[in-house]
């Protein structure tokens, strides 16, 4: 079975930061976790380098246009190896085999493109037509310094695909979510479509209109076809079709309107299937400010990740807030994270577990007679990947974490009542199918936190001998073994 998902194309004109990392670590734990559920995933990400944002940004740095891309371009590919990013396809709207898909999408809407001319606002930071009446003091909502335009340009005919769209959102509730999104997207689309301008003649960064050289895309036109692009489009269009129907699109809140109305319109438009899902995401403040290069409070990926470690800032990241809601990074926030989960829930439990048997002689003797206790910890552990799965299809993925954090949270409490180490003590024949009921729900933690953890989780596979590729593991029974030593999870912070 075929599963897509994919991250925005990031703009190169600035570093990446927390919020580029939120992005692109949601759609990873989705990807992760459905190629462990045996899924066939394509999981995309990459680079938006067309438009006059990142041509300005190229003059601004003293660069040749094609340099500075390929240099800003390189810090999100690093980006997402800091992150542990597992995608498939890194695409870079600059490469020959999107400018041919871009330009074939162009060619398969045409019957929907007329010229005219443009005269109006212009918002570059968001790359945006905007309205007089939502300029405030010269400023756009983005808080951009808006330009006059008056240009001949190309435009697509939105306002013909307004009722279309509503009644695709009605017969399919759940293609923009989170609900609240969904609502707002309805809301904007009954006010009104205008047709929108979709080509730029002032500068020529960007990938030329077919048959009118002076023209280049707008670069939202250019942006959107990057998924069909990593799809196979045009040349592997069955494919193309096939992975879009199933694709997930993780978008932050406020390019909600580019993905769930004007990429929908152009994809009817152009006779193609539409995605199965775009799901929004909400904005990271840093200790309760809006990150913002004058107040120097951006949240770094590299200085996060150098000092809290990785997986924790991936947990973090998921469990602070509800996907889908804004949150604020602090580092009292954090650290509290780290010491009361990590540390003391997940660490404590694998040291618990572990060291014990390790204190014993190292032997773990599976033994499946289980007490009436020890096999409801065991069936709980077995059926959490079921469990996890729903929210995990919902991109709710705060619930797939608190689902799993239940059954840390039993296995605590199943220690705490067995009292291994006093069954040890009176040398109760009990003692090992209790460790290995311990040992089978950390199995099962351990599946579950490895698309969020995966570095821990393969800490954990190794403590356990296993392999962790597949759900499917977490029905085998353990065989008797030497157990290799555990070492610590996650340092406390101060
Ligand atoms: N290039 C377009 C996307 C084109 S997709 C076909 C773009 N790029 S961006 O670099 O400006 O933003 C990429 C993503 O980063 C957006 O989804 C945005 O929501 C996200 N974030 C930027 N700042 C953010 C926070 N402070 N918090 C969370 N995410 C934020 O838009």
């Amino acid at each position: 079975m075929d599963f897509c998902v994919t991250t925005p194309i990031y703009y190169i004109n600035g570093e990446p930061h927390v919020g580029h990392a939120y992005a692109s670590t949601a759609a990873d734990i989705i990807a992760r976790f459905k190629r462990l559920d045996g899924f066939n995933v394509h999981f995309s990400t990459g680079t938006d380098e067309h438009g006059i944002k990142v041509a300005r940004s190229a003059e601004k740095a003293q660069m040749d246009v094609h340099a500075f891309s390929d240099m800003m371009s390189q810090k999100f590919k690093d980006m997402s190896q800091l992150m542990n990013i597992s995608y498939d396809d890194f695409i870079r709207t600059t490469e020959p085999r999107h400018i041919e898909s871009a330009q074939t999408l162009w060619t398969m809407i045409e019957s929907d493109i007329y010229k005219s001319s443009y005269v109006g606002w212009y918002d570059p930071r968001d790359e945006t037509f905007v309205n007089e009446s939502d300029i405030v003091d010269g400023l756009a909502p983005s808080g951009g310094k808006v330009e006059w335009m008056e240009e001949e340009s190309f435009f697509f005919r939105l306002s013909a695909y307004q009722d279309k769209l509503l009644e695709y959102y009605e017969e399919h509730p759940d293609f923009i979510a989170p609900i609240s999104r969904r609502n707002e997207v309805i809301s904007f689309v009954k006010s009104g479509l205008k047709d929108l301008c979709i080509s730029r003649s002032k500068f020529d960064w960007g990938i030329p209109v077919p048959g009118a050289i002076d023209h280049v895309m707008y670069v939202w036109i250019d942006a959107l076809a990057n998924y069909l692009t990593t799809f196979g489009f045009p040349h592997d269009r069955a494919k193309a079709e096939a992975r879009m129907r199933e694709c997930v699109h993780i978008v932050g809140k406020e390019i909600l309107r580019f993905h769930a109305v004007y990429w929908p319109a152009f994809l009817m438009a152009a006779n193609l299937p539409l995605p199965k899902r775009i799901f929004a995401h909400g904005w990271w403040t840093s200790e309760g400010q809006k990150m913002s290069k004058s107040i120097g409070n951006v949240v770094n990926p590299n200085e996060i990740v150098a000092k809290y470690g990785l997986d924790a800032v991936r947990y973090f990241l998921m469990r602070e807030v509800r996907f889908g809601e804004d949150g604020d990074f602090s580092a009292d926030a954090i650290s509290k994270r780290i010491n009361y989960d990590l540390a003391n829930d997940l660490g404590n439990l694998v040291q618990r577990v572990l060291a014990f048997i390790q204190k014993r002689d190292g032997f773990l003797r599976a033994d499946y007679n289980f007490s009436e206790s020890a096999k409801i910890l065991v069936d709980h552990a077995r059926e959490l990947i079921a469990k996890v799965r729903p929210y995990i299809d919902k991109q709710d993925l705060h619930g797939a974490l608190d689902t799993i954090w239940g059954l840390v949270t039993e296995s605590n409490k199943f220690v705490n009542d067995v009292k291994p180490w006093e069954l040890a003590k009176k040398n109760d024949p009990q003692l090992d199918s209790v460790l290995t009921a311990l040992c089978e729900s950390l199995k099962s933690i351990a599946f579950g936190i490895s698309p969020f953890m995966p570095g821990t989780a393969a800490k954990i596979f190794g403590f356990l001998n296993l392999k962790g590729h597949s759900f499917d593991e977490i029905q085998n029974n353990f065989e008797s073994q030497k157990l290799p030593a555990p070492t610590p999870l996650f340092p406390k912070e101060k």
